[in-house]
Formats: C-alpha cells, structure tokens, sequence
C-alpha cells in the first residue's frame, strides 16, 4: 500500500476535497493519520470491527489494549454509552473538546474488537480543528490510538507518523505539530469518585477543584509504589517506549541534580561512552559533556512536554549508549510528565537527598 500525506494548512484551498478524500477512506474502512491538540492519532471507524482491526495490525499493538473513539459532538456519545454519570457531565462541560478521554460502560453498538474485550468504552473529543472537521465529515466516531508504532513514543509531527508507518495506511493529514505533546488524561467514570488511569494536560488538582472531591490517580501508576497492581488502562501496563540507549532519570534540588548529572555523564565519557543529556533551560549552563538537548524550561512546564517525544525519537537516531535526564515534579502536569519518562527508562532512577 503507498500512504499518501497530505499537508492542511489553515485557509488553504481544496480543504473541503481533502476532508471528502480523508472521510471516504474512513467510511470504506482505511486507516488515516490525522493530528490532535495532544499526539498524531492513528484513525478508523470505531463502529466496525474489521477496521479497527486494521489499526492493531499496523501499529503491531496487542489487541488488548483498547482504543479510545473520538467524537465532534457531544450527541455522538449518546449513542455510543450506556449512560452518562454527572461527574462526568461536568468534565464534559469544563474540558470537551480537550484533551481528557472519559471511561463508560459502553453501549452494544460499540464492538469489543474496539474495546480489547472489555465492557466499557474510553471517549475523548479533541479540541484540533483538522480532527473535528474529519470526524465531521466521516459521520461516525473515529477509533484512534496514538499513530505510531506500538513501543515508539507517541508522534508530535507527521514526519514521526511516516517514520512508523509509510506505506502501512492509507493516508496522513499533515496539520503540523501538535500543541500539547502528551497523550489525553485518562478518567474512569464508571466509578465513584472517578479515577485518574493515565495523568495528562487535565490534571488531578483541575478535577479536584471542578469536582470538589479528591480525585485519585490509579495506584498502579504510581511508580514507586511499583508492585504487581494491575494498571485499569490496559495499555498502561506496557513498557511503552523503551530508547535504545539506556535511561536515567535524576531527581534532586535545582543544581544539585544538574552538577550530579554532569559529573556521572563525565564518568561515563571518561569510559569512551556516548553520552546524552536531557536538560531545562534553567541549567543549560551547568552541561559541558556528550549531546546536550534542552528540552524547555521550568517556567512553563508545557515547553517540557511537547519536546520531549521528539527528543526521544532524536536520541534513537543518535549513537548514544546511556542518556542521563532531569527529573520533574510529580505535581500539576508534571504528574504526566514524570509518568512517561519513568515508563521511558523503565524506572531507572537516581533520587538525591537533599543537602
Ligand atoms: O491523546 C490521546 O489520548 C491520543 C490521541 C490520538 O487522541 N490517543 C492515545 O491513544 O493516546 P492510545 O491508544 O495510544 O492510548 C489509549 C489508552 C491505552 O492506555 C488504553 O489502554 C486506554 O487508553 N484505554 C482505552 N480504552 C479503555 C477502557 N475502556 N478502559 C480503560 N482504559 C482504556
Ligand atoms: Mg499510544
């Protein structure tokens, strides 16, 4: 199969023919990448098994690990649910479109070829023009995992959609990069309070305040606590990205961990190692050794994550053998930060007392 991309730019014309081409495709049961305000999905109709299928074979996933459906209007999910609870209808009101994915019990229409078997069905709504006017156009819910290969961190342009899966789809909507970088926040609703199964942009402190109860994270997220606890999101079990070099992680006060990270990048230089180093702005002055990324600053937590799949997927093309990176608070969006980057060096970590 030859994937064609094509690139949307906003304003530009023949987009309502691109739209029919992209939502054709989707109707006769193809796979098209498209863009959303948090990673590249991998889309197919949600309704139909067989097309759904299509996506597990060429992302080469495990049919258990569910998909999540995306939808343009809140009708849409009437009809693909069982029933909406009230905490879940005020997430919808504060944070649809955007990049929160809701967990129901799902309705018989929804096939368990989507749900990876399973009784209940996860459902965002995204806030990306590209993604909205395709589901629009396609006139069903759209089943999308993230549009890379299974183990690959999630793409944030289309460039990382074609180095997965060229000549694997149908077709890829080039909408640029992406704004957030990280995947949707992930809540149960089928339980009272709702339950946080992967963190996200939307994070537990904004539920909290909106819901006025305490909203929890999944236990089994909760690296260290890391036991035998089965992770709710199916796919949150799987060591999902694992870079070829090898990942640390140092956590530590301000330049305590940067000066520790130099010094260990050093030792291992001194060894004839490649060395990689994943920094913030804030102490980009304290690195001198191996391949130095800064993946953004501390101010603004939101530069953090929206580089740092990227920066990953750099260091694979790199001949680096171990990369040493910064840790993060595991607060506010720094919760999913943490969580993607602990799962990347498989919780390879170095925590430092404080001095
Ligand atoms: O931001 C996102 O959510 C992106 C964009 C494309 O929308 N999508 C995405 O999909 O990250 P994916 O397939 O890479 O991750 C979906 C996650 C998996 O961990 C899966 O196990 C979980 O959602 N999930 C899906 N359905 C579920 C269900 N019924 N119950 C629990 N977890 C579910
Ligand atoms: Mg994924």
């Amino acid at each position: 199969m030859k994937t064609k991309i094509i690139s949307i730019t906003e304003g530009g014309k023949e987009q309502d023919k691109i739209y029919q081409e992209a939502a054709e495709i989707i109707k006769q049961g193809g796979l098209v990448a498209f863009p959303t305000e948090t990673v590249y999905g991998l889309g197919a109709n949600g309704l139909e098994e067989a097309a759904a299928a299509k996506i597990y074979a060429a992302k080469g996933r495990p049919s258990d690990n569910p998909l999540i459906l995306h939808i343009a209007e809140v009708k849409q999910l009437e009809r693909i649910v069982k029933q909406i609870p009230d905490a879940a209808k005020k997430m919808i009101q504060n944070y649809w479109p955007g990049p929160l994915t809701l967990v129901f019990e799902k309705a018989d229409c929804v096939p368990y070829g989507t749900t990876g078997g399973l009784e209940t069905v996860a459902v965002r709504m995204p806030n990306h023009i590209v993604a909205k006017r395709l589901i629009q156009e396609s006139d069903v819910p759209i089943a999308a995992p993230s549009a890379n290969l299974s183990g690959r961190p999630s793409p944030t342009k289309a460039s990382h959609v074609a180095e997965d899966l060229l000549d694997k789809i149908d077709l890829i909507l080039d909408g640029g990069s992406v704004g957030i970088g990280l995947e949707s926040t992930i809540v149960d609703v089928t339980v009272t309070p709702p339950v946080i199964l992967r963190p996200g942009y939307i994070t537990k402190e904004m539920l909290t305040e909106l819901l006025q109860e305490e909203i929890s994270v999944d236990p089994a997220l909760i690296q260290e606590t890391e036991t035998n606890l089965k992770p709710k999101a199916p796919g949150m079990k799987y060591r999902h990205y694992a870079p070829k070099a090898e990942l640390i992680i140092v956590e530590g006060s301000s330049y305590q961990m940067a000066r520790k990270i130099e010094e260990l990048a050093a030792k291992q230089a001194a060894q004839g190692k490649q060395v990689g180093i994943i920094g913030t702005k804030e102490f980009q002055n304290e690195y001198r050794t191996g391949f130095i990324k800064i993946i953004g600053t501390r101010a603004q937590e939101e530069t953090i994550a929206k580089n740092l799949y990227r920066i990953l997927r750099e260091f694979d093309e790199s001949q680096v053998d171990i990369i040493y990176s910064e840790g993060f608070s595991s607060e506010h969006f720094g919760q999913a930060i943490m969580n993607r980057l602990l799962k990347a060096a498989g919780n390879k970590r170095i925590v430092l007392s404080e001095q």
